[in-house]
């Protein structure tokens, strides 16, 4: 054996130390641990208790974690380590790409041996997406908003994930209401100005464009926030031209927001994200029943939708600076076929 076999053991296990930690975390944060270590030192025995968690296996994995320097141990006692404190505000991108997609990444094989596509957890990608869109998308739809002749008075959140977006979104006013519509979306019932409908947007929309006493309503703004990207590969370009037509046939404008897809450009694989985030996001696209396109496909989508851009924003540079995310706000052209 040449000297410098355990060297190169080490690097080539860096990937599979990550692994593990990337579920360690994901769990420590949706056992309900990290909650409450966040609040100060914990007895280990009396957390356990309270989460209703095995007590030796509980300190087995704060052990694991103590060893990663997230958790600090001291007698019978656990701590956050600042490295810990730190994660907390990044707990959606976990839930996003470990809670939702781990089980995508685990059929790749399948997958490229044509086995259809592969599956995810699509509560957890609710969740986690609607987590990560506080941060990035949710202000873009803000500043989109800033861009209509008037504030909206009612909302349509079509591929609504956990209905965190909408519900902020509508809380910003005490007067407007909100629809959220996707197969995940909440199911209990809702108090105040928001419901919820599971249901595909495309049937959503094709039903309320088929109602009786269905009439546009200039007020009504649309929302598609990564939607059409799953409504591409899952029916097809003409259902997305065919839900962007119908939606502003009955709203007076349609927020979109999707990512830009250039995977293969330098530029984005040399920023600390694109390789920390975009690379594995682009990959799980691949794998799933969803599919990025680029900017100039969705703007002449658009335009075969009979749809004008209004505005065009990306994410704030603070959050993400690849200028990846991009948001439009899009109405009817003058004369376009309803
Ligand atoms: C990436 S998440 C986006 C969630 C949220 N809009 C946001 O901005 O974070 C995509 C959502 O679309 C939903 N979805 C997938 N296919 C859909 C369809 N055909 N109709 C409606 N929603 C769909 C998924 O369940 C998931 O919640």
């Amino acid at each position: 054996m040449d000297e410098g076999f355990e060297l190169r053991l080490i690097e080539a296990l860096q990937p599979v130390r990550g692994f593990a930690l990337a579920q360690g975390i994901h769990h420590l944060f949706g056992s309900g641990l990290y909650e409450r270590i966040a609040q100060g030192p914990q007895q280990i025995g009396a957390l356990a208790e309270a989460l209703e968690l095995d007590a030796s296996r509980t300190s087995g994995f704060l052990r694991y974690l103590a060893n990663e320097d997230l958790v600090a141990l001291g007698g019978d006692t656990v701590a956050l380590t600042d490295k810990g404190r730190a994660l907390g505000p990044y707990r959606p991108w976990y839930e996003l790409l470990v809670g939702g997609y781990a089980e995508t990444f685990q059929q790749v094989t399948d997958v490229l041996r044509g086995k259809g596509y592969a599956s995810r957890d699509g509560r957890l990608v609710g969740i986690g997406s609607c987590g990560i869109s506080a941060y990035d998308a949710l202000p873009l739809v803000r500043g989109l908003l800033t861009d209509l002749p008037a504030p909206p008075t009612s909302v349509v959140d079509l591929g609504c994930g956990d209905g965190t977006f909408l519900t902020s979104l509508v809380g910003d006013s005490g007067s407007v209401t909100g629809i959220g519509v996707d197969p995940y979306a909440p199911q209990e019932p809702t108090a105040g100005a928001v419901r919820f409908v599971r249901a595909g947007a495309t049937d959503y929309v094709r039903q309320s464009a088929a109602a009786p006493d269905v009439e546009r309503d200039p007020s009504r703004l649309f929302l598609a926030a990564f939607l059409l990207q799953e409504v591409l590969e899952q029916e097809g370009r003409p259902a997305v031209v065919e839900l962007v037509r119908s939606a502003l046939a009955q709203g007076g404008h349609l927020a979109v927001v999707e990512v830009d897809h250039r995977p293969d450009d330098p530029q984005v694989m040399r920023h600390g994200l694109g390789l920390a985030y975009y690379n594995p996001y682009y990959l799980l696209h691949v794998l799933t029943e969803q599919r990025l396109e680029t900017e100039r496909f969705w703007q002449d989508l658009f335009e075969e939708a009979g749809a004008r851009v209004v505005s065009r924003r990306v994410v704030d540079p603070r959050v993400d600076s690849t200028g990846l995310e991009v948001g439009y706000l899009l109405t009817r052209q003058e004369g376009a076929a309803q």
